[in-house]
């Protein structure tokens, strides 16, 4: 038998750790995320949009199903050529979604059931068509020049990737009209602004008072790396970025001690953990090669990628936590593993071309993982066992599914499925109002997916789903403990622990198709414990131990509560 790779030499006891006086977690560290797309959500008044009266008529079913914090995507005044994060006010919300007052109803509704909001802030860039920008271009010499990054020479700062891969050929855009080139990291129409300026500085951390004085509970900032430009580098993650962001945090927190940032920065372990400074920075950032690496691990039936990667994993600032998720509003990225690994899972989560775009795969989590109940439910009991707070993407819940028939990432951003009639509960407009259609496919239309149906039916996903929340919330080792990797006889197979204050939660995950065999570790095997899902008390572990088809099992051993 393999032994543990911990050290230590035996699982805590409750007497051991006499209420070890550690500080109470914050809400980010034991929040339930969930990721809201305010155009797709609920269209309150039948114009073919969701809009913000249509989340707060929702608020209900996201309490029901355990949500902590609601990350609204871009709610910001745009010309949508990114779907908002191309602003073009930053402090006027889009028509569609409603006015002001409907935004400060919603943070007072979600207030009053416990549920805080956050937003996008989107930092690095604006829409061209915001009149910053408007004022930038029409003439060399007016006071907003600076304000974004102009050359003559379209060579500057090569070592700085392409990330729209699909659709861009440089990072430069020639503007005819005052004859220079302006740098964008995405489409040109979302122009980098200057960080090099300090009005370009100033005029962002107000934007941030702003929202914040609105009762906003903190900002999703979006695509942090790429703030500042220094030749020579490939522009991403430099020093200059981090003093501001630290500089940023300290105005949030002067605001609202309570408020929280949470960084998007889609890169390797080593820079995203820089992002939370030594506590000064960012409280959250998303772990996005814990994602590409749940999704290698499913693919391959191996533990050893999840072991591996957690290994590595730098650890944090106390008060500071990951945020975790299987799927987002983007592609699925597989940018960073090797370019075999890339090959191999493209071939395995993406065989039609059609569903690749950039270095990753738009589709669902469902589709992804072949609609098959049992799949799923493991990529979820990953998510909420191994650390980190998990996001949890709309539609994601019930197994929605996407369609790779519309451009870029749309496809996965389709109206909610609400129930099974023929406007899916989204909308009471006409379809062709609609911003999107609906998911038509024989496997995913709304008559086969949907929340009414599966709210009726307790082995549902989305009564399976509530039930994982319940539980994680119910025991904080998910949220703040310690995380203990072992190696078993079996590399199928994936064994960790999480230990707070006495109580240690043994996961076990089979990430194989076929059931599996495997030995317990020895601290374990004469362990007494309950199963959390069963609540069945279990006298002893056992040395041998059995696993479903991608089978999972949690269990602790502090008794049942
Ligand atoms: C982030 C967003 C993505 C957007 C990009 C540019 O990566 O998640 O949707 O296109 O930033 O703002
Ligand atoms: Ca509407």
């Amino acid at each position: 038998m393999t032994e543990p790779q911990s050290t230590r030499p035996d699982f805590p006891d409750a007497s051991l750790h006499p209420q070890t006086p550690l500080p109470a977690p914050h809400w980010y560290q034991q929040a339930i995320f969930y990721e809201l797309y305010v155009r797709a959500f609920f269209d309150s008044n039948g114009d073919g949009h969701g809009d913000l009266r249509g989340v707060i008529d929702k608020l209900d079913y996201l309490q029901e199903l355990g949500v902590d914090c609601v990350w609204l995507l871009p709610i910001c005044d745009s010309p949508l050529v990114d779907d908002g994060y191309d602003v073009r006010g930053y402090r006027q919300i889009l028509p569609e979604y409603g006015p002001l007052d409907d935004f400060k109803r919603l943070v007072d509704e979600a207030h009053r059931r416990g549920i805080r909001i956050i937003t996008d802030l989107v930092l690095n860039h604006s829409s061209d068509q915001h009149e910053w920008f408007v004022q930038s271009r029409s003439r060399r010499d007016n006071p907003y020049r600076d304000w974004y990054v102009w050359s003559d020479d379209p060579t500057g700062y090569k070592d700085a990737g392409i990330i729209f891969i699909d659709h861009q050929r440089s990072n430069w855009q020639w503007d005819e009209g005052s004859g220079q080139y302006y740098w964008h990291r995405f489409y040109p129409q979302q122009p980098d602004l200057n960080y090099d300026n300090p009005a370009v500085q100033q005029a962002m951390l107000d934007v941030a008072a702003y929202w914040l004085d609105l009762g906003i509970d903190g900002f999703r900032l979006d695509a942090i790396p790429y703030l500042f430009e220094r030749e020579g580098t490939n522009c991403e993650n430099l020093p200059e970025t981090h003093a501001y962001l630290k500089r940023f945090r300290q105005l949030v927190s002067d605001r609202n001690p309570d408020a929280l940032l949470l960084g998007e920065a889609n890169q390797p372990p080593g820079p995203i953990r820089s992002y939370f400074g030594d506590g000064d920075e960012l409280q959250m950032v998303f772990n996005f090669p814990q994602m590409t690496t749940t999704f290698n691990a499913l693919a391959t039936a191996q533990a050893a990628p999840i072991r591996d990667l957690l290994q590595a994993m730098p650890p944090l600032p106390p008060a500071a936590q990951w945020c975790t998720m299987l799927r987002n509003h983007d592609e699925l990225t597989f940018e960073m593993v090797t370019e075999e690994q890339r090959r191999f899972l493209f071939d395995y989560y993406a065989p039609d071309a059609a569903q690749r775009l950039n270095w990753g795969v738009r589709r669902r989590l469902a589709p992804l993982l072949g609609n098959d109940r049992r799949r799923v439910l493991l990529a979820y009991s990953l998510l909420f066992t191994l650390p980190g707070s998990p996001i949890i993407y709309y539609g994601d819940e019930i197994g929605m599914g996407d369609d790779v028939s519309l451009p870029d990432r749309n496809g996965v951003r389709t109206p909610m499925q609400w129930d099974d009639t023929p406007n899916a509960g989204f909308s009471s407009a006409p379809p062709d109002l609609w911003y999107a259609p609906v998911v038509a496919s024989a496997e995913y239309n709304p008559q086969r997916v949907n929340v009414a149906a599966q709210s009726d039916d307790p082995a549902s996903l989305y009564n399976q789903l509530r039930r994982i929340i319940a539980l994680r919330k119910a025991h904080l080792a998910f949220a703040v403990g310690r995380l203990e990797l072992y190696a078993v006889d079996n590399p199928a197979v994936l064994l960790h622990t999480r230990e707070w204050q006495g109580e240690l939660i043994i996961a076990i995950h089979n990430l194989s198709a076929q059931p599996q065999r495997y030995t317990v570790p020895a601290a374990f095997a004469t362990t007494p414990a309950t199963d959390l899902f069963s609540g069945a008390a279990l006298p002893v572990i056992g040395a041998e131990m059995r696993l479903e088809p991608n089978g999972y099992r949690w269990l602790t051993t502090f008794g049942s509560r």
